[in-house]
């Protein structure tokens, strides 16, 4: 990157503009200033009309086709959040432009197309990002800097849960894309659980070796959006997994959907050899705050501290995409590797849900 690239703004378009893009990425490449959103693209036409008015793109740069957003010359760098079923396709199409990309999480429908995409984007020598968010929690980058300093000693179980409760027969959701294997790849193992695999293996620096999976659906059927008719469920609404990591650490998950009277609830314990940490995230809201039992004297007295998180934890997802641009990353955030590492635990998952046994990585 030339001397002239690092100083200025860089030239983003975002394709698909939904919930996502609306909260966290227009607003963080806005709030960016080495950011510049220049073009648009959904293949919603309420959507995009939506998003050019609140951002202010000429009608030259907003688009229904991906493939016309990627070509537009004023775009450097593509960020992709549509649905699943799409990401594999979008973000290689930038990669085989040469443009960078952010793209969101599961990265893609199989491990296959995982690969496609690592090895295009390695190939060509791009820059990349994917959108596990939760590595910018700070209370996160605290406890991995815990780790990494050494003070937890020899990790032997790490304990992740996600719950959310929008599942639920009377919240009434109806068959969204989330729903459809077709279009999502799985169902609350792929939305949730891949946020919970990468966050395990981001704090402690471990990578899974072997996992076993059981996953189920309550809702069987939901009411077709505009239509009186319903639609079948294929995916899970909730995945409940072991894995087996590097050093033997055992670590277990429970994600699901059903969890009555949960937001967007996160817990996550770690048991060393030297001390033990937990994480929430949601339970107290506006918290942000780590619980450690560290020494002799917590371990007598079974307390665990909480501390306060220093501030040079603080990170934001859309200027970490700007950081790796620019060749300033923290190399934190994670990339489309730690994307391909993470799809492979997700298949290997659904793989050990079928057979009902281990499944070798
Ligand atoms: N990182 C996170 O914490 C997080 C949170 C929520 C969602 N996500 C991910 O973000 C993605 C989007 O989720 P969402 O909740 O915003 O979905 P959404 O349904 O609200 O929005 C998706 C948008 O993409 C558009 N779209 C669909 N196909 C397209 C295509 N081929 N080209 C252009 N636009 C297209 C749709 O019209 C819609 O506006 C998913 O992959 C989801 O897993 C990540």
């Amino acid at each position: 990157m030339s001397m002239e690239q690092k100083s200025r703004r860089i030239g983003i378009g975002s394709v698909g503009l939904g919930n996502i893009s609306k909260g966290v990425h227009l607003p963080g490449i806005e709030r960016s200033p080495d950011l510049k959103l220049v073009a648009l693209c959904d293949i919603d036409p309420k959507a995009l009309k939506e998003a050019q008015e609140k951002y202010n793109i000429p009608d030259s740069h907003c688009f229904t086709n991906y493939q016309d957003l990627i070509n537009c010359p004023d775009v450097e760098a593509v960020d992709i959040s549509t649905p699943n079923d799409s990401h594999f396709e979008i973000a290689y199409a930038a990669a085989m432009a040469g443009k960078p990309y952010a793209l969101e999480k599961p990265i893609t429908m199989t491990r296959e197309e995982a690969d496609k995409l690592a090895e295009i984007t390695r190939e060509k020598g791009l820059k990349s990002m994917v959108c596990f968010s939760y590595r910018f929690i700070p209370a996160v980058r605290y406890m991995k800097d815990i780790i990494d300093r050494g003070l937890i000693g020899d990790i032997y179980h790490v304990s992740m849960q996600y719950f959310q409760a929008w599942g639920l027969p009377d919240a009434n959701v109806p068959l969204v894309w989330r729903y459809i294997k077709e279009r999502t790849g799985s169902g609350a193992l792929g939305d949730l659980g891949s946020h919970g695999i990468d966050l395990v293996r981001f704090v402690t620096g471990k990578e899974y070796k072997k996992v076993i999976g059981h996953a189920g659906t309550f809702v069987h059927e939901r009411k077709i959006p505009g239509s009186d008719e319903t639609g079948k469920v294929d995916v899970d609404d909730f995945c409940n997994y072991m894995a087996e990591m590097d050093g033997n650490t055992s670590v277990n998950f429970q994600i699901t959907r059903f969890a009555y009277g949960r937001g967007n609830y996160q817990r996550m314990e770690v048991y060393g050899s030297k001390g033990a940490m937990v994480y929430h995230l949601d339970a107290t809201p506006n918290t942000n705050e780590i619980e450690v039992c560290m020494g002799e004297v917590n371990r007598e007295a079974r307390v665990f501290t909480k501390l306060p998180i220093p501030d040079k934890f603080k990170a934001d997802q859309m200027q970490s995409f700007a950081d790796i641009l620019k060749d300033k990353g923290d190399d934190l955030a994670a990339t489309i590797f730690d994307g391909q590492r993470n799809q492979h635990v997700l298949d290997s998952i659904l793989e050990s849900v079928e057979k009902g046994e281990w499944v070798t990585l």
